[in-house]
């Protein structure tokens, strides 16, 4: 006997489980829309600022507006010196994600008033939030490599601000750029399985930082953000781009996920792969790479001939590999640069279902026996 009251979905797919006014998905014309605005559109004019606020207001910002919105935002970048001694008292050896979860978890003992949860309140934690998690990572690694912390630079946009602080040196206008488009297209994807932990969390009323922490907890995962990595990983195995296909094929012989490919809601190119991947051709050209890029264009081929027909494409990891290796950064740092971006996106959950909350709380099918007899232990 199952105690199903309605149809059970295996991972929930197809289930409607919030509203927002956030993003548009159509995953089989493989569209996406931030409040209604085309992701390429977004990508080629936009900044990561502008975005930000388009997706926590649901408008575009007037002039003004933005400028208030990139002071504040700009305010708040540095490290406050307790976090700066924690982040310095993590292991060399640590993954550059559990230290940013961590980190994140931690900045809730910096607040006078961590659960505070009206509207208002949790829209200023999201923007201290936000505007930290760069300075955590930079931080991070910089200690990890035994060089000084750079104090933040609030003359530069958020993508500047963080490559100076990771590297030390003002990037090019270009680099910027493209950093700043890889945020754009990872700010927000509707209930994907981190944005589903914020809200979760949450609907408790909870406390902002823990629902945030739950959401890099589950990025970090390789069927999430950290497929990123595992794009990279593999594209470290193959020798030249004569190799990508016989690779590929040894993986799908030995029935092996590719990582990069598929995804739960589109079964059409995603199209902020579309958008990586002209991003990621420029970058390789601009800095020598075209190596790395045409491995991954030859394994894309070969996918789309095998895959296809499954509804298998590039999604959003699958090209970020080889922009974030162009853009300088180091492996275990590809899914980090998911969480600074992907950060407006969970926040701006966490601020709908604070606006309109019911707890979550769905239930399971029951499957197993009824009406055991208890064998007392001495008798089992
Ligand atoms: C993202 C992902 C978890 C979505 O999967 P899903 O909707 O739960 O689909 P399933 O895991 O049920 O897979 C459905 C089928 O497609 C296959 N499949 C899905 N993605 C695949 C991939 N990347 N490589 C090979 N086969 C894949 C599965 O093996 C399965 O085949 P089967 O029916 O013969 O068993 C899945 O596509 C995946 O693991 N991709 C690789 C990791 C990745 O890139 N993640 C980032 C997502 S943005």
């Amino acid at each position: 006997m199952s105690t199903a009251q309605s149809t059970y979905s295996k991972g929930l797919e197809g289930v409607i489980a919030a509203q927002t006014e956030m993003s548009f998905i159509n995953g089989s014309e493989g569209i996406l829309e931030y409040v209604g605005i085309a992701i390429g559109d977004l990508a080629s004019q936009s900044s990561f600022e502008e975005t930000v606020f388009l997706l926590w207001n649901k408008r575009l910002p007037t002039a003004e507006e933005l400028g208030a919105f990139t002071t504040d935002l700009r305010a708040n970048y540095g490290l406050c010196d307790s976090l700066k001694a924690r982040i310095t008292a993590c292991p060399a050896d640590a993954e550059p994600m559990h230290v940013i979860r961590t980190m994140i978890s931690s900045m809730a003992m910096d607040d006078s008033s961590p659960n505070e949860n009206s509207v208002e309140a949790a829209r200023e934690k999201s923007l201290q939030i936000l505007a930290t998690a760069p300075a955590i990572v930079a931080a991070f690694d910089r200690h990890r490599r035994g060089l000084e912390i750079i104090d933040p630079d609030p003359s530069l946009n958020f993508a500047g601000n963080f490559l100076y602080m990771l590297n030390g040196e003002k990037p090019t206008p270009a680099m910027i750029r493209a950093f700043d488009i890889c945020m754009i297209t990872h700010a927000d994807h509707g209930l994907n399985n981190s944005t589903f932990a914020a809200r979760v969390v949450i609907s408790t009323l909870s406390d902002v930082y823990s629902a945030i922490t739950a959401a890099v907890g589950s990025l970090r995962g390789p069927l999430h953000g950290g497929a990123n990595e595992g794009v990279m990983k593999m594209l470290n195995q193959i020798p030249d781009v004569e190799g990508a296909e016989e690779h590929v094929m040894n993986m799908i012989k030995n029935k092996e996920r590719i990582m990069g490919f598929g995804h739960r809601v589109y079964k059409s190119k995603d199209p902020r792969a579309s958008e990586l991947m002209t991003l990621a051709k420029q970058l390789a050209e601009d800095t020598g790479n075209m190596d790395l890029y045409n491995k991954s264009h030859a394994i894309e081929l070969v996918m789309e001939r095998e895959y296809a027909s499954k509804g298998i494409y590039p999604n959003v990891d699958f090209y970020s590999a080889t922009t974030y290796h162009c853009i300088g950064l180091k492996l275990d740092l590809f899914t980090p640069m998911f969480v600074l971006a992907r950060i407006a996106g969970w926040a701006g959950h966490v601020i709908e279902q604070l606006g309109d909350n019911r707890l979550f709380r769905p239930t399971t099918d029951y499957v197993g026996p009824h009406d055991v007899a208890y064998v007392p232990i001495e008798k089992r």
